[in-house]
């Protein structure tokens, strides 16, 4: 039975307009003669929205994403356009904080064909899954730090044993699932319970979780030395799961390792809703020059259909998110197609069209 969903579409600043149109002409290829229906309306919200209006997420963007099946994300955000207190609008952390979207599924594959960054051969083996807690941590402090008498600043790391619960359990979850297709089934908690109590209390309620899911490997791992082995041995790692700040950090290294922001998808998921963007942010250097590279973003358009796949049981979703991932996979395995971020000549629209003719 054809399944009908509605799709959320905030395309925001800068090349997340870009790559988000780019996106939309591949999923109205996926679902032409398929057994479900996108059915898309997009919405205002962003740094230049807030630039002209004074809101940054109108409360009628806000309600049409709680209402949607699926909020399909570009990216938000302009360093030149701040709030009073000089921190930048990031109408994206609103919504993961107000729709409890507390998993930011942070995928890092090195897709075949993708110049290596780093030299080692065993680099080509990297498929790891960073999940960035994103409901609190060092981020619950995001606009009630305060500043004392301009002499001191002060940000406060929250961790609370129901968030830190959930996201522990998505981890294992997704190891688990991971595992039924050959992954080594691990789970790794990346923290800093050497020197904050917060984060001893984050290692501790994952040894919990951990004691249920007895057939997935569990180990732990300081933050400094995550970002060395990140490095030195990337193709090790299976899932990990930590703290939103460290999260935030450690995924665009991860990013980097399969080259670079263009080419990592993102998952922001709660129990209730689930935005999907690519990790970079609006590039202020290279929009509007149609040189933005759209895998990161087609990447994330087929993490929301196997998303929406799980979520309505409708198998047709996920062969369409697989085609697409597998299309993504073809252009690159060509070796004709190199992004200007991977040092080539190939933009936005020359991608987009690699990948559809694929489709
Ligand atoms: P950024 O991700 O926008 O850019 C970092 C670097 O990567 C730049 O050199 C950019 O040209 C390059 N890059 C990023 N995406 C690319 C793509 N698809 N293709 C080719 N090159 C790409 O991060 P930056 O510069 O720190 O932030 C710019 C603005 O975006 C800021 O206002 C920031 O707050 C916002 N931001 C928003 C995010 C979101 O909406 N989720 C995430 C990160 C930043
Ligand atoms: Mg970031």
């Amino acid at each position: 039975m054809k399944t009908t969903h509605r799709i959320c579409v905030l395309p925001g600043d800068g090349i997340g307009v870009e790559v988000i149109e780019a996106t939309l002409v591949l999923l109205e290829k996926l679902q032409q003669g398929s057994g479900f229906e996108l059915r898309f309306s997009t919405h205002a919200a962003g740094a230049l929205h807030y630039k002209t209006t004074g809101d940054a997420l109108p409360e009628a963007t806000f309600e049409a994403a709680k209402a949607a099946d699926a909020i399909l994300f570009g990216a938000m955000g302009w360093p030149q356009i701040r709030y009073p207190d000089g921190t930048e609008i990031a109408p994206q952390l609103d919504l993961r904080f107000r729709l409890e979207l507390f998993a930011g599924v942070r995928p890092a594959r090195m897709i075949p064909g993708v110049a290596p960054i780093l030299a080692d051969p065993r680099a080509k083996d990297i498929d790891l899954v960073l999940i960035r807690e994103s409901t609190e941590g060092l981020f619950a402090s995001r606009g009630k730090g305060v500043v004392e008498a301009d002499r001191e600043a002060r940000d406060t790391m929250v961790i609370t044993r129901a968030g830190s619960e959930r996201v522990h359990e998505f981890a294992f979850r997704l190891a688990e699932r991971r595992k039924a297709r050959g992954k080594p089934g691990r789970v790794t908690c990346v923290d800093k319970a050497n020197v904050f109590v917060s984060m001893a209390f984050f290692r501790k309620v994952f040894d919990e979780v951990a004691s249920r899911h007895p057939a997935i490997t569990a180990d732990h791992h300081y933050v400094d030395a995550t970002a060395l082995d990140l490095v030195r041995k990337p193709w090790t790692f299976d899932v990990m799961v930590t703290e939103n700040m460290y999260g935030d950090i450690l995924s665009d290294q991860a990013a980097a390792l399969i080259g670079g922001m263009g080419m990592a998808p993102s998952a922001d998921v709660g129990h209730d809703h689930g935005l999907f963007q690519p990790c970079h942010g609006s590039a202020p250097d290279i929009a509007g020059q149609g040189k933005a590279n759209p895998t990161a973003a087609f990447l994330s358009a087929a993490m929301m259909l196997d998303w929406l796949a799980e979520r309505s049981g409708n198998e047709a979703l996920a062969i369409a998110a697989g085609k697409l991932e597998r299309a993504v996979d073809a252009v690159y395995a060509t070796g004709s197609i190199r992004p200007y971020e991977l040092g080539g000549k190939d933009g936005t629209a020359a991608i987009r069209d690699a990948v559809l003719s694929d489709l």
